[in-house]
């Protein structure tokens, strides 16, 4: 049986990439292998937050994961701050990461322009403590959108590395998965860039059905095509990316046609992917409405998924100090 792992940052509310890029694999997965979903709630300090804001958020995405369907009697669903075994492994990849590896990293060099004057250690040792998680479950599969997928090829180097210089074959080599398909990467529709927390261009399964018509309507388009058949700008196809992600092929094939015949009008266009939106959000929207009111349902899961997390975790990080030499004198 294959073991599974993937995880999400506690930084806010889930949008359409986080659904797409990763949740909905998982929940397809949930059933035929050994899966594991955690909050990366140690990786969300690299940004400071309030203890205040940290707690609340950890909350809400856990509520936000069950929404999704995430289920805890087939999966472990954990905080990564409920497995400390997940930080001495943290503690032991870093002797064997490399500065200039983890400089080069395409996600450092993006944090560093955001936050200037946050440079913190954490944010640089990021691929590390993220090869941590994936590695203390020994997991082979990882689904993840596009974005991860250097992170995935730095897991693999850290596994590799390890395995080389103790002369073990121990850990496997995890895989950034989407069932044999392309990574999936949900756009945002500011016209450019991926749809993501800290770009604010998310369409979140919690917002409301105002809240998307609002955002949906002020989408990024241009003049219209002048040529049938005319090559599509980026704004264009990332509104039918989102499209084809939530609507019926039918739909979509509506449009394009509409496009490729200089016909399309991009505000009927936006007013039917508004709608599909919905359609398709609401059913989220409304379990985690009905979770946020069941905290003793939330303990019991939270409590459950630390304490098999943990079994897992301890018997990995048992065996790694034991290759590494610490061992009973
Ligand atoms: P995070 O929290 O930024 O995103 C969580 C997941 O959502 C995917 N995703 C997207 N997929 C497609 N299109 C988008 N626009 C989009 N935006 C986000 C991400 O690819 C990711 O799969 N470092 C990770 C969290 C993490 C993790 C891990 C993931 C920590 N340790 C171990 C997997 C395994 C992160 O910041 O994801």
């Amino acid at each position: 049986m294959e073991i599974v792992l993937s995880g999400i940052r506690s930084t806010g509310n889930l949008h359409l990439g986080n659904y797409f890029g990763a949740l909905k694999n998982f929940v397809e997965m949930q059933h035929e292998n050994k899966c594991y979903f955690f909050i990366a709630d140690y990786h969300s300090l690299t940004t400071h937050p309030t203890p205040h804001d940290l707690h609340g958020s950890v909350k809400q995405v856990f509520i936000e994961y069950l929404a999704c369907g995430l289920d805890p009697d087939v999966a472990t669903l954990y905080r990564q701050s409920d497995v400390p075994e997940t930080a001495e492994l943290y503690l032991l990849l870093n002797m064997n990461a490399y500065l200039g590896e983890l400089e080069r990293c395409t996600s450092f060099k993006e944090k560093i322009k955001q936050q200037q004057n946050n440079i913190n250690a954490g944010l640089l040792t990021y691929p590390v403590l993220m090869a941590a998680d994936i590695l203390i479950h020994k997991s082979h599969k990882v689904p993840v959108g596009k974005d991860q997928e250097q992170h995935l090829e730095m897991t693999r180097n850290f596994a590799n590395r390890f395995n080389r210089l103790y002369k073990v074959d121990y850990f496997p080599e995890p895989a950034a998965y989407n069932f044999g398909k392309d990574l999936v990467k949900i756009p945002g529709l500011d016209g450019t860039g991926k749809m993501g927390k800290t770009e604010g261009n998310g369409i979140f399964l919690i917002d409301s059905a105002e809240d998307i018509r609002k955002k949906v309507m002020r989408a990024v388009t241009d003049s219209g095509p002048v040529h049938p058949n005319q090559e599509m700008p980026e704004a264009i196809t990332n509104l039918f990316t989102i499209m084809n992600a939530v609507s019926s092929a039918d739909t979509v094939q509506f449009f394009l046609d509409k496009y490729n015949q200089c016909e399309i009008r991009y505000g009927d266009m936006k007013k039917q992917l508004a709608e599909d939106i919905i359609e398709f959000t609401s059913p989220f929207r409304e379990k985690i409405l009905d979770l946020s009111k069941n905290d003793a349902y939330l303990r019991k899961v939270v409590n459950e998924g630390a304490q098999k997390a943990r079994e897992s975790a301890a018997k990995t990080i048992k065996e790694v100090r034991e290759i590494i030499g610490f061992k009973n004198l």
